[in-house]
């Protein structure tokens, strides 16, 4: 398979250009398919679900997807699965509620990257025993796109924890293999599929674990996955969902102490992260007007049960990374 990008190839950023594209791909899924099964691991991020609903269109039943939820996904995030491709796209769909072999086996864990390997390797895991429940398939679909394939030797490399083992015997069909993130979107978006989950922001494949920092407690998940609904909630509401490109809650383990209904309150700061950049190597931080950073900070302390302080980190990209850890 050729995965050099033609200089002749047009750049995506039309309805009319993207709907050719998907005829084409949908011609050569079939040629390449024929009557046999492809799987697909769908974790909800642009990609993979572009490629599920082009799939679905070229060869409907034909394609099995399955839906890892380990446990780490932003709030209501396995429920748009669901509802998306089971419900609305009529998808053939494997939900797989993971979270206690997940959380389990991260327990007293506080590395981060002991905690990215066991999310990795757990995933795998769970990945393989139910491909290998599946009779007569063929195939392996997977969202990767042009910049993976540019950057598999750099720093992205040590990200894909959501790999899939090289040892699978499957043949590959990659139909965004050619494509630039903002054109996977396009055809995202030509497709039907609902606007929040296109314009996704990057979502690391670890997930809230690598927010959760230090050893993952359930307590304290639950606490970052309110706080983070909540300032995703506020962002969409002020429109900054449109300006950063990536916004989400960090939760370290320490507690402070507070004081709430005139009694001491120990709580977990949460700490919003909102920055902007083009490529993820360097970053800026997003100038939030501060009243939105009060009602942020009252929304969250008043409804999130563990949290008593909100902190905003104006750190850019270097000296700190985007994630915690
Ligand atoms: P850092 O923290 O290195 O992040 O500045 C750069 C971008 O990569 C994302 N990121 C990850 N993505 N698996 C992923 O798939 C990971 O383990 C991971 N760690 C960081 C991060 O969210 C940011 O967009």
């Amino acid at each position: 398979m050729n995965n050099v990008r033609p200089e002749s190839m047009a750049r995506i950023t039309t309805t009319e250009l993207a709907n050719q594209f998907i005829d084409e791909q949908i011609a050569e899924i079939r040629a390449q398919v024929g009557d046999k099964k492809v799987l697909l691991a769908l974790s909800g991020g642009v990609d993979s679900s572009v490629v599920a609903a082009l799939l679905i269109k070229a060869i409907g039943k034909q394609l099995v997807c399955v839906h890892v939820n380990h446990g780490l996904m932003r709030k209501g995030e396995s429920e748009q699965v669901i509802e998306v491709f089971r419900n609305q796209l009529d998808a053939n769909l494997i939900y797989i509620d993971a979270t206690d072999r997940f959380l389990d086996l991260l327990a007293g864990v506080d590395d981060p990257e002991s905690k990215r390997k066991i999310i990795g390797g757990e995933f795998i895991k769970v990945f393989d025993e139910e491909a290998s429940k599946l009779e007569g398939i063929s195939f392996l679909a997977q969202g990767t796109i042009y910049p993976d394939i540019l950057e598999s030797d750099g720093v992205k490399a040590h990200h894909n924890v959501g790999g899939l083992p090289e040892d699978m015997q499957f043949e590959l069909v990659e139909p965004v293999r050619l494509l630039y993130k903002d054109e996977v979107r396009v055809v995202g978006k030509a497709l039907g599929l609902p606007v929040s989950m296109v314009d996704r922001q990057p979502f690391p494949g670890p997930g809230l674990g690598v927010r959760c920092l230090g050893a993952i407690t359930r307590d304290r998940l639950h606490a970052l996955r309110e706080a983070d609904a909540i300032l995703r909630e506020e962002f969409e509401n002020a429109g900054l969902n449109q300006t950063v490109w990536q916004y989400f809650i960090a939760v370290p383990d320490m507690k402070s102490v507070g004081v709430k209904d005139s009694k001491r309150y120990e709580g977990w700061p949460a700490i919003i992260r909102a920055v902007n950049t083009t490529d993820a190597m360097s970053a800026t931080i997003e100038e939030i007007p501060y009243a939105l950073l009060h009602k942020i900070t009252a929304r969250i302390t008043a409804e999130v049960e563990g949290i008593n302080r909100v902190l905003y980190d104006l750190t850019p990209k270097p000296i700190g990374t985007i994630e915690w850890e």
